[in-house]
């Protein structure tokens, strides 16, 4: 496992990937240019909650001291082995920080992506060092999901995958090793599935209930189609299917009922009303 880690971004992501890795044993740098005590707060309720669950291989006191927030990526530790961006999915606010991490890491590092769309080449570009840059796609709740997409562009080195693998496989999780493409791996399934579920309900074959049951029961799915796409928001789920419809074709082209409830303000389980009613 790398022993120093930086994360620039502490929302709600970053503040899981600085959690998993201080738990791992790591001293965590976190760049926070919002609310760093809010930022700082969060990985500490994080780490909290892993002590009281048995999850911390050593005593709270002292996971807490191998967390630092810090205001600038200037500030990050040079010894840093792995710097992971979390900060918004913004290409240009992301090549900035990525271009500014590398000037302060040593040559041998890996920086990383924690983007759910963009393309890793495209954000890789600007960098000195492309070899050593990969996406890893952490999945909400960092410290609860099993898993991390490894996402390759054409000029990530083997040895640094390899590396990312281990480091994946330390924080007791698992990763899929996918070639940089639109929506990668997990958004492209799950975004089509999703897709598939709203024009079913639009075409009266079942209503939302069931078709999520039948893919709870009859497939085993944990969570059905309609339901999981409240949960991450109808407004993120168009976004995403209006990106893969642009670059992948017609077939993640947004259903009209879809654009009609996000018109409508429905967005799922934060307004209390998507496919179902959560309130
Ligand atoms: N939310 C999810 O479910 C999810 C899942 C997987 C991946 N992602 C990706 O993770 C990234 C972060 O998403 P999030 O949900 O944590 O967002 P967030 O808004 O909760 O966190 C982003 C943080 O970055 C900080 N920030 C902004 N500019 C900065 C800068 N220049 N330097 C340092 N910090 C800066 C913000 O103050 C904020 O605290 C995005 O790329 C997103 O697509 C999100």
């Amino acid at each position: 496992m790398p022993k120093t880690v930086g994360v620039i971004g502490g929302g709600l992501m970053g503040a899981g990937i600085a959690q998993v890795f201080v738990a791992a044993g790591a001293e965590v740098s976190v760049v926070e240019t919002g609310d760093a005590t809010a930022a700082r707060q969060r990985v500490a309720d994080g780490l909290a909650k892993a002590a009281e669950r048995g999850k911390l291989a050593d005593a709270l006191d002292a996971a807490l001291t191998r967390v630092s927030v810090v205001d600038d990526v200037s500030a990050l530790p040079p010894a840093a082995e792995l710097v992971v961006e979390a900060v918004p999915e913004v290409p240009a606010l992301k090549v900035d920080v990525l271009t500014k991490a590398e000037q302060v890491i040593g040559e041998h590092a890996v920086l990383a992506s924690n983007t759910s769309s963009l393309s890793i080449a495209g954000l890789g570009s600007a960098l000195r060092r492309p070899d050593r840059f990969l996406g890893l796609h952490f999945f909400n709740p960092v410290p609860a999901s099993g898993l991390v997409e490894i996402v390759t562009a054409p000029g990530t080195a083997a040895g640094v995958i390899e590396q990312a693998r281990g480091w994946v496989r330390g924080l007791d999780k698992t990763d899929v090793v996918v070639r940089d493409s639109p929506g990668f791996a997990t958004s492209r399934l799950g975004v089509l599935l999703g897709l598939e579920a709203i024009r079913m309900l639009e075409e009266g074959v079942a209503d939302a209930e069931a078709i999520d049951t039948a893919m709870e029961l009859g497939y085993r799915h944990p969570m059905g189609p309609l339901r999981s796409t409240d949960l991450v928001g109808l407004d993120v789920r168009l976004a995403i299917a209006e990106y893969l419809h642009a670059t992948l074709g017609d077939r993640f082209a947004p259903p009209q009922l879809l654009r009609d409830k996000v018109a409508d303000g429905q967005l799922g389980r934060k307004t209390g009303q998507g496919f179902h009613r959560w309130a």
